[in-house]
């Protein structure tokens, strides 16, 4: 024991690196007094309550940051008609929402929302640079939620250096190396294998711990590679950084532009599937993670969760053991992987997929996969599995009351896949919502407002108790694309009869160019690489499209449509005047054009010479890249088979190190939970934690073995991984 002190000590000279297995969280950590700490707050549907810190975050922005980016927004108002100052002040609170649907969305949202950051030139230029900065609330799902949890884990630089990095401390999202393969197709390649050994050092490291693991765990690790801040193109076959490994959600309030008020305040969207049921046909309950809670205001459940201590089982409100508190387990990755965890479905289907892609060269290698994969499809294995902190409440009305573990799944396994919820919860106050519909429905990968549909659905049939109403919308996704809604920008709930009736509703959809060029934004959601050449034609035609409007009858760009978007940003607070004051002549201009009028709606006849169909703007640069990558051509298989593969090969080790955990104690993790233990008789002392790791990687086992063929042992009998 002494001489393991002094290896500790001597080793933690480094005690600042970070490692990749920072990924596991600190286990029986003493729990702060529970006679003066609530852990758990419980509301009713009726009368519902925010977290204080949400609270005082957003009311400090709305009385500093956001008056004065009005400010800087509208000028004096007499570009549109008005006296700002009339405005008193009292501004529509405002917040965006974006989509899910993988890297598209991830790319949609970075630069849908660089046209409307007033940091960007050419939008603030137009005039649409600025609504991001007004606005309060940001809410991520999916792919929406890694732009958003990359918008925060990067400082906030401006989005073309998030997304290309800027030649210094930014490395940018290097979508061109494949997510689930990031050296080409071969998955026995030598940088393949480097790459899932760190990922499985990670994920193994938080297994260690005890907690449940699953596929989303590999899956948050891969997210953490292209959108935390710690990779670089030099560094991505490494271990040299932790990778994003050891950032914490809860840790967002410590960023410099969340300290000082300059972000709208972030919250991602998962689902929580009933734990006891594995079909995918139950309606899941709505959760949402924001850096202080894991909370849901569906009526049913109406409670929030600190963060800092999820992975703590709780009972009734309580730890269910005073000196056994989790912290750590929110690791940034794992809560965009969360709300990214699709597993249930993609596994569903698995079998399809897998017929689907069985060529000849792949034939074996799939074969190997779908048995395993049948094999481990359990309960805990495609779903994020969450330690239940809401045991014991509102039992008989929510789902998972008698629940110790929560299966968290993608925040659009309920078709909702615009994160609307949150910004209609009544408690919020929201007066402005902005849709920024990337979705991909129709058969060439354009929104058809199915996402809308779906929330203004759940909100009349669920939530009418807890969330505001929804504006009217064309009615079906037929009415969508047929009144032109999916083509350009539209105004929802222009003229309510009250102004306490619903939102205003801005929606801003990925759209075929409106100059007529082919589009390259309309990619698939499985489309797993993407070459830097055509991330930034992508980038830079959604920034066009989105600051540009539409001009009835014509290809042209709207020279007033930043304006326009300025008149419908401001309109609520005419409501909050007393006497209610009249819509200026201009803002009443653009709302004859930009409102969708249910009594008369537009037509998509007004959009002429759209081209629909996507157009490759790079096609040789994916050969060239998977030649240049791949070993063996031969071998070529696609992204989502890559994906499957992959994941394959992470139950495999998964599989591999679990039972070998069973059978040998003396393994190096039995080493680590001694050390574990012995760092809790010191919480203190965080040092200690990366000096394990780094004796475990000194003397440890390589995973690399893990990943041979080798490791693909099955199971010997089905759930044994299930607790
Ligand atoms: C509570 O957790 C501690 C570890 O911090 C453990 O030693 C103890 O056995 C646990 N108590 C119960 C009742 O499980
Ligand atoms: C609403 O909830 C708060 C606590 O969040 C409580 O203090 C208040 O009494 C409740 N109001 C009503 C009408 O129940
Ligand atoms: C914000 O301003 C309102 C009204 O001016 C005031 O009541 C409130 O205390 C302020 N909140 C904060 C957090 O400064
Ligand atoms: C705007 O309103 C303020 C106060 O009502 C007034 O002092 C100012 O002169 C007005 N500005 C213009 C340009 O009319
Ligand atoms: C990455 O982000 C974390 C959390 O915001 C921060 O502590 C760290 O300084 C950043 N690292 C780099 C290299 O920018
Ligand atoms: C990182 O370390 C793990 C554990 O030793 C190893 O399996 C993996 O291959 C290493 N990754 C790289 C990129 O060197
Ligand atoms: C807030 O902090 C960020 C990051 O340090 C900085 O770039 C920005 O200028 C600051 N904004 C304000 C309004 O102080
Ligand atoms: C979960 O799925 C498995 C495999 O499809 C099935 O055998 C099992 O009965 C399901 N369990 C429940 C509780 O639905
Ligand atoms: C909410 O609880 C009610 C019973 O009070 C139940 O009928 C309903 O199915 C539950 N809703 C959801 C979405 O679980
Ligand atoms: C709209 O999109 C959904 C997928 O989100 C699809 O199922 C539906 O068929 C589409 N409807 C129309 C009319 O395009
Ligand atoms: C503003 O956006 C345009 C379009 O994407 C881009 O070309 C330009 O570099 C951006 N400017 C800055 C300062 O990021
Ligand atoms: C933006 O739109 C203008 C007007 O049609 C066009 O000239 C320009 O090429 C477009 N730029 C991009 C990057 O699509």
């Amino acid at each position: 024991m002494f001489l393991l002190f002094l290896l500790l000590a001597g080793t933690s000279v480094g005690a600042f690196q970070t490692s990749v297995t920072d990924y596991a969280p600190a286990l029986n950590v003493p729990c702060p007094d529970i006679t003066n700490t609530e852990f758990v707050r419980e509301f009713t549907a009726s009368n519902q309550s925010l977290n204080p810190r949400e609270v005082e975050y957003v009311q400090t922005r709305l009385n500093s940051t956001i008056p004065e980016a009005w400010k800087d927004w509208l000028g004096d108002g007499s570009q549109i008609g008005y006296n700002a100052s009339s405005f008193q002040g009292l501004f529509p609170k405002v917040g965006l929402a974006l989509p899910g649907g993988g890297l598209r969305a991830a790319q949609w949202g970075a630069a849908s929302l660089s046209a409307l950051d007033a940091r960007n030139e050419s939008s603030k230029a137009a005039g649409t640079g600025g609504l991001l900065q007004v606005s309060s609330y940001i809410t991520g799902l999916s792919g929406g939620s890694w732009i958003t949890g990359s918008i925060f884990f990067n400082d906030f630089p401006g989005f073309n250096d998030l997304v290309f990095g800027n030649g210094g401390n930014l490395g940018g999202w290097l979508l061109d190396l494949p997510f689930a393969t990031p050296d080409g197709t071969d998955i026995f390649s030598e940088r393949n294998q480097y790459f899932f050994g760190s990922i499985l050092w990670s994920v193994m490291a938080k297994a260690g711990t005890g907690i449940d693991t699953s596929l989303t765990d590999p899956w948050a690790r891969m997210i953490s590679y292209h959108f935390l801040n710690q990779t670089s193109r030099d560094n991505f076959f490494s271990n040299d950084t932790a990778h994003g490994a050891g950032q914490l959600w809860s840790s967002i309030p410590d960023i410099p532009s969340f300290k000082n008020y300059s972000l709208p305040f972030p919250i991602l969207v998962t689902d929580s599937r009933p734990s006891d049921d594995n079909s995918t046909t139950v309606l899941p309950l709505d959760s949402i993670i924001t850096p202080f809670e894991l909370a849901s205001y569906d009526p049913n459940l109406s409670a929030g969760a600190n963060l800092s201590y999820a992975g703590t089982h709780f009972n009734n409100k309580v730890p269910a053991n005073g000196t056994a508190c989790v912290t750590g387990f929110d690791q940034a990755g794992f809560m965009m992987g969360t709300s990214a965890s699709l597993f249930n479905q993609i596994l569903d289907f698995g079998s399809n997929t897998i017929q689907g892609f069985s060529d000849s060269d792949a034939k074996g290698l799939l074969y190997v996969l779908s048995r395993q994969l049948a094999e481990v499809r359990t309960r805990a294995d495609d779903v994020a599995n969450w330690p239940n902190p809401f045991q014991g409440l509102k039992d008989g009305v929510y789902q998972d009351s008698g629940a110790t573990w929560l299966s968290l799944i993608d925040g659009a396994s309920n078709i909702e896949n615009i994160p609307l919820g949150p910004l209609f919860v009544k408690e919020r106050g929201l007066d402005v919502v902005v849709t920024l519909d990337g979705s991909a429905d129709t058969s060439q990968s354009w929104p058809n407002g199915t996402g809308v549909i779906f929330s203004k659905k759940r909100q009349e049939e669920i939530l009418a108790a807890s969330h505001q109403p929804f504006p009217p919308v064309p009615q079906d996704a037929q009415a969508f694309l047929d009144t032109g809604t999916t083509l350009r920008p539209t105004f929802m709930g222009c003229d309510p009869k009250n102004p306490s009736d619903y939102p205003l509703m801005l929606y801003i959809p990925n759209t075929p160019p409106f100059n007529g060029d082919d589009p390259v934004a309309n990619t698939a959601t499985f489309r797993l690489t993407y070459t830097q050449k055509h991330m930034r034609l992508m980038f830079d035609q959604i920034h066009n499209n989105t600051i540009s409007g539409f001009v009835p009858n014509t290809n042209d760009a709207d020279p007033n449509f930043g304006k326009c978007l300025q008149c419908a940003a401001i309109d609520r607070a005419r409501y909050k005047m007393n006497p209610i004051l009249a819509r200026s002549d201009f803002c009443q201009k653009c709302f004859d054009q930009y409102c969708f009028d249910p009594q008369n709606p537009p037509s998509q006849d007004e959009l002429p010479n759209r081209k629909f169909n996507f157009v490759d703007p790079d096609p040789q640069g994916l050969t060239r890249l998977t030649g240049f990558l791949g070993k063996n051509k031969g071998k070529l298989i696609g992204g989502l088979v890559g994906l499957a593969a992959l994941i394959g090969v992470m139950i495999g080790g998964l599989i591999w190190w679990r039972k070998r955990r069973e059978r040998n104690r003396q393994g190096a993790y039995k080493r680590v939970s001694a050390l574990h233990q012995l760092e809790d008789e010191d919480a203190g002392r965080r040092s200690s934690k990366f000096s394990t790791n780094k004796f475990v990687m000194d003397t440890g086992p390589r995973y690399e073995d893990f990943v041979r063929p080798e490791a693909y042992e099955l199971p010997s009998h089905r759930g044994s991984i299930v607790h």
